[in-house]
């Protein structure tokens, strides 16, 4: 395994003891503005808005996730529906995205899938766009599965997201392609043992341009969430070479992460998104970040010493 993912999978490991998440709460003020929009929707939009003037539009993200009770994700529920009314109400494209386990995923299938109809119902008719997040590998094939039931169900302005460094995904997309996904394809960002995802970056980021190729040629509409500007860089020759317009691929970034290069792209004529989480259960989002950037580690050690 090559030290990137040696240190992701460290932070990640750390993460869930209670004395770090003390630590890490307490000393990540300045981090958690840098990628959290607020704690309310009032925030979050007034962030969207500010991203809609440079040309960037705004997947908004009510954070949560793994919640442990049906009240707690019927409590979701409601704040998500808020949330679509309010974009609904927006003249800007309407976009939100969740996780299904903020949903009661681990609780009953079935309860997760009753809330997607529920959310869906509001969101179809006021042309609001749901994307489902992908979480850990042990959740990918329920998640999945719920992707495709909603199709089958005749939901269509929902979306689904699959992961480079999973060996299964090539083989999901395959599955997929009957269903026509709307596809938002990732890295991953989950700490995985070497028996389901590469060990090694190279390989991740090899297998992220051969399925998002893959994805392109079968005639699907990407989002290539990604800031690596390789990756970017690739993409662009790679579908300007073969002919393929720029209304069948859009490039999606999280909010605080090189700014300046989501509103270049915009200015170039693609299609930018930026990815606005807010709320009040920011934690597992940022200690994501952390993981994805020691640099960000660095920043709350050093606020521990300076005290
Ligand atoms: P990589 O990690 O190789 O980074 C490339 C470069 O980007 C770095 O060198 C650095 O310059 C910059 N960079 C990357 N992360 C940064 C950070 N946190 N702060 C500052 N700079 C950073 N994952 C998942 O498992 N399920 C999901 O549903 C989603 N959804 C999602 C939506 C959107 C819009 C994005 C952009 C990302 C996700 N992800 C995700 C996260 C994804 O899996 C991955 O962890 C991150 O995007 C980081 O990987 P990169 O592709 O950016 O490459």
């Amino acid at each position: 395994m090559n030290l990137d993912l040696v240190y992701r999978q460290a932070v990640l490991s750390v993460a869930g003891n209670p004395r770090v998440e003390a630590l890490i709460k307490g000393r990540a003020r300045g981090l958690v503005r840098r990628y959290v929009a607020g704690e309310t929707l009032e925030e979050a939009l007034g962030v969207a808005e500010a991203l809609e003037a440079q040309g960037v539009h705004a997947i908004l993200a009510l954070l949560g996730e793994m919640v442990r009770s049906e009240a707690e994700a019927r409590a979701f529920q409601a704040g998500i529906l808020e949330l679509v009314r309010a974009v609904a109400s927006r003249p800007w494209p309407k976009y939100v995205s969740l996780k299904l386990t903020q949903l009661g995923l681990d609780l009953s299938e079935d309860l997760a899938l009753e809330l997607m109809r529920g959310i869906l119902r509001e969101a179809e008719p006021r042309g609001v766009f749901v994307r489902l997040d992908m979480e850990d590998s042990p959740r990918v094939e329920a998640t999945l599965r719920l992707y495709k039931a909603l199709r089958e169900e005749g939901f269509s302005q929902v979306g689904v997201v699959l992961q480079s460094y999973l060996y299964r995904t090539e083989k999901d997309l395959l599955d997929l392609l009957p269903y026509r996904p709307n596809l938002r394809l990732v890295k991953g960002a989950y700490r995985e043992p070497k028996e389901v995802a590469f060990p090694d970056k190279r390989l991740i980021d090899a297998e992220y341009l051969h399925l998002g190729k893959l994805a392109l040629k079968e005639g699907l509409y990407v989002a290539f969430a990604t800031h690596d500007p390789r990756i970017i860089a690739e993409l662009k020759r790679y579908t300007e070479a073969m002919g393929i317009p720029r209304s069948r691929f859009e490039f999606q970034f999280l909010y605080g992460v090189r700014p300046e290069e989501q509103r270049r792209l915009a200015r170039e004529g693609y299609t930018v998104r930026a990815y606005v989480p807010y709320g009040r259960d920011w934690y597992p989002y940022l200690t994501r970040r952390i993981a994805e950037r020691p640099e960000n580690l660095l920043l709350v050690l050093r606020s521990l010493v300076s005290g």
